[in-house]
């Protein structure tokens, strides 16, 4: 796992069986990994975390551009490290998380299969939706029909923060992001790509201070957390955690950033979870639920 190429060691040793060729390929597929680059951002793409002028410069041009058929693009500078660790937002890829933390929800899943830890999985902020198509993937890999894929968002990117109920989130720009909206059509339509949208994938669609205290799941396997902000991730966490298996695995995407570290910090705390956290990759962590 993790390089550019897909592993051919079947051609000298035992044949890979089907079903890691066929992942492999999905997480190469969801993070644009098959062709040699991702082109760049349009420069309008992250206008509004531009100072006024500048945006306003930009949009001008921009809007020229448009009405002649033309855009202005950043070239691509990434390099194949960023992809595997999901350093960016990307253009086109399906998910934005990058290859290990693919590996990592490969292996979570593949391990409470393994172990019969009962439960669904969820992730709760999925973007354009790739983690969760994966989700999706490796369930479908092990022929698994009787758990579902929980899809949460809001599906219109991040809310404001909420600084009476959360002061950690004060003056956080994430709701301002356009780039992070991505409506629950699109999403649809992302996992219909793969051919995994079925009766298994149930969304769950509005802010998570309102649809995780609703949500109609009574045991999680995998708990994906995935929302930026110190209020998104202990919403979910408060709501969820308690539901997540003996066995199960709680993963954490946005460990590296300060408001969801502290979220995290503070849940584990306050609810005596001492297992010690695993690293993923430079944002990610998981731990293992051994209550
Ligand atoms: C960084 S993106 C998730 C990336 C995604 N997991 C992937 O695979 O690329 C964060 C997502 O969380 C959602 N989100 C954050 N806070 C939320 C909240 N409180 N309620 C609902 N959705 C939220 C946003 O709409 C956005 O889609």
């Amino acid at each position: 796992m993790g390089t550019n190429t897909i592993d051919t060691r079947g051609l000298d040793g035992p044949l890979p069986r089907p079903e890691e060729l066929y992942l492999a390929l999905v997480k190469k597929a969801l993070t644009f990994g098959l062709w040699k680059d991702e082109p760049g951002l349009p420069i309008a793409a992250l206008n509004d975390s531009r100072p006024f002028l500048k945006r306003r410069a930009v949009d001008l041009v921009s809007n020229v551009l448009d009405r002649a058929g033309l855009e202005l693009a950043t070239r691509s500078r990434r390099t194949e490290t960023d992809r595997q660790e999901g350093t960016f937002w990307p253009r086109y890829a399906h998910t934005m998380i990058g290859e290990k933390r693919l590996d990592n929800i490969q292996r979570c899943v593949e391990r409470v299969l393994e172990d019969k830890v009962p439960g669904d999985l969820l992730e709760a902020g999925v973007w354009r939706g790739g983690a969760c198509i994966f989700m999706a993937a490796v369930l479908a890999a092990h022929g698994v029909t009787d758990r579902r894929v929980f899809v949460a968002d809001s599906f219109q990117g991040l809310p404001p923060p909420d600084a009476k109920k959360y002061p950690q989130d004060a003056g956080d720009p994430h709701h301002e992001r356009e780039y992070l909206r991505v409506s629950r059509s699109e999403v649809e339509e992302n996992f219909r790509r793969y051919g995994l949208l079925s009766d298994q994938v149930v969304f769950l669609q509005g802010w998570f201070s309102e649809t995780m205290p609703a949500a109609p799941i009574d045991r999680l396997a995998v708990l994906r957390v995935d929302g930026d902000m110190y209020g998104s991730t202990m919403d979910v966490l408060v709501n969820m955690y308690p539901k997540l298996a003996p066995g199960g695995f709680c993963v954490i995407d946005d460990y590296a950033l300060p408001g969801c570290r502290r979220a995290t910090d503070d849940f584990r705390r306050v609810n005596g979870i001492s297992v010690g956290l695993t690293q993923i990759d430079r944002t990610g962590v998981f731990w293992r639920n051994d209550a």
